[in-house]
């Protein structure tokens, strides 16, 4: 249970957005703002999506039709799905570029290159009309096929192996960035906090992040709760999968920044900041052995596409399983509507770094606009009324029943649990939506 979820929330998320997110928001203080939402919102909302899910059996707009028949409730399954289907369609734009990435670190493309290189690298190929989107075809084609064929399951017996790997490949990769020169600078961003720089984007962006790495807010979880067993313990599967996606977040920025401030690539670069910076550290903290670079550096994406694949199917297998329960058509049609629509929504994004950088919406570029009307709306918000649905809605005995399987387990936080759905998370998450609209002060 835990490598399953796990797999959904260890993705792009932590390495590739929390790294770009920390550099645009300025560091230490963003990251500590983003600890908070992860334990005081993250929690308590993974533990009531589990909870909603594995009590109901069912997909996440199912789930609110069995625990709150003809309400309004099951529209918050709604806007999980919708979310789930713009999430994927630019993720898998990013998971795409992964792709090329483990080309080029297979023809050993990155050897004797400079970081302007790489950043003039990644540039053209990033603006380019044609080859992103052949990967972001390829990557989607790959997760129709895990989620049509049902092979899942060995996905996850797959990767109950690769991400220990990803793991320690990520340490020995710390461990390179910290040697390398000037890499004090970036420890210091990451450690010493700058609160003259927090203002409500921070707010909010640490809020977005915080959901979207754990894969919270749309009801994925609450999809994959409705296979637990009934004695799958809830709070300490929802503790561990936080523990090991913060891990591996702090872990990527640790990589990222020290390289960053080395080479001098600015930490604001934006989405290609772990593009740019990461080829780097291949190339520099293995100079003097060429065949460790190549081994790491393709092993490092290889893990990397597979981190990213567990989270595109959990997203895929939200949505597909939404329209073959609900509009009773085949598993394959679903799936196939899903691809489909994802792989046109993927290239207007994919397009929109490019040609179409001039075609934008409230002066967002449409790649831009689906991250910030995803992470940063609608995951919250569906988080909020996961908040409100469990500590308000449901019988509080229910709550209970489920938290503590039946009464078998010591729930020792239960009273602060519903404390928290109640009033903290709903209020905090509406305080941070008016602040950012600029109504408060
Ligand atoms: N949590 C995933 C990541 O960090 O890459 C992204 C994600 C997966 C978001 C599934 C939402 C979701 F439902």
């Amino acid at each position: 249970m835990i490598f399953a979820s796990a797999g959904s929330a260890v993705g792009l998320g932590n390495i590739w957005r929390f790294p770009y997110e920390t550099g645009q928001h300025g560091g230490a203080a963003f990251i500590l703002i983003y600890l908070i939402c992860v334990l005081v919102l993250g929690m308590p909302i993974m533990i009531s999506e589990f909870l909603i899910g594995r009590r109901s059996r069912a997909n996440t707009a199912g789930a609110y039709k069995v625990l709150a028949p003809r309400s309004p409730w099951r529209w918050v399954g709604f806007m999980g799905v919708l979310a789930g289907f713009l999430i994927l369609s630019y993720y898998s734009v990013v998971a795409g570029w992964t792709l090329e990435y483990i080309l080029e670190a297979g023809v050993n493309g990155f050897a004797g290159k400079s970081a302007e290189d790489f950043k003039g690298a990644f540039i053209a190929f990033s603006q380019s009309p044609a080859r992103p989107l052949v990967w972001l075809v390829a990557f989607l084609f790959m997760t129709h096929y895990v989620i049509v064929k049902g092979v899942k399951k060995g996905i996850e017996r797959f990767s109950k192996v690769m991400m220990p790997m990803l793991f320690m490949l990520i340490l020995v990769l710390v461990f390179c960035s910290l040697s390398l020169p000037n890499a004090d600078k970036g420890l210091e961003f990451l450690l010493y906090p700058d609160f003259s720089k927090v203002n409500s984007d921070v707010f909010l962006g640490a809020m977005g992040q915080a959901f979207f790495s754990l894969s919270l807010g749309m009801g994925c979880l609450c999809t994959y709760a409705s296979y637990f067993s009934k004695d799958t313990d809830l709070s300490k599967t929802a503790f561990s999968v936080g523990i090991i996606d913060t891990f591996v977040a702090i872990l990527a920025g640790l990589i990222i920044f020290p390289a960053a401030f080395s080479v001098g690539i600015s930490p604001d670069a934006g989405p290609s900041l772990i593009f740019i910076t990461l080829p780097n550290v291949f190339q520099q903290a293995f100079s003097g052995a060429s065949v460790l670079s190549y081994v790491f550096s393709l092993m490092f994406y290889v893990l990397l596409a597979l981190a990213a694949l567990t989270s595109t199917i959990s997203m895929h297998e939200v949505v597909t399983a939404f329209i073959h329960e609900e509009f009773h058509v085949s598993r394959i049609a679903a799936a196939r509507c899903v691809t489909g629509g994802c792989i046109v929504l993927g290239i207007l994004c994919s397009l929109s770094l490019g040609v179409l950088q001039q075609a934008q919406l409230f002066h967002l570029t449409f790649f831009d606009f689906f991250d910030f009307v995803t992470a940063k709306i609608m995951l919250p918000l569906g988080g909020m009324f996961i908040a409100l649905f469990t500590g308000w809605y449901l019988d509080r005995k229910l709550v209970k029943e489920e938290v503590s399987n039946g009464g078998t387990l010591k729930v020792l936080f239960f009273r602060l649990y519903i404390f928290i759905l109640r009033y903290i998370a709903p209020v905090a998450i509406a305080v941070i939506f008016i602040n950012e609209l600029g109504l408060l002060g």
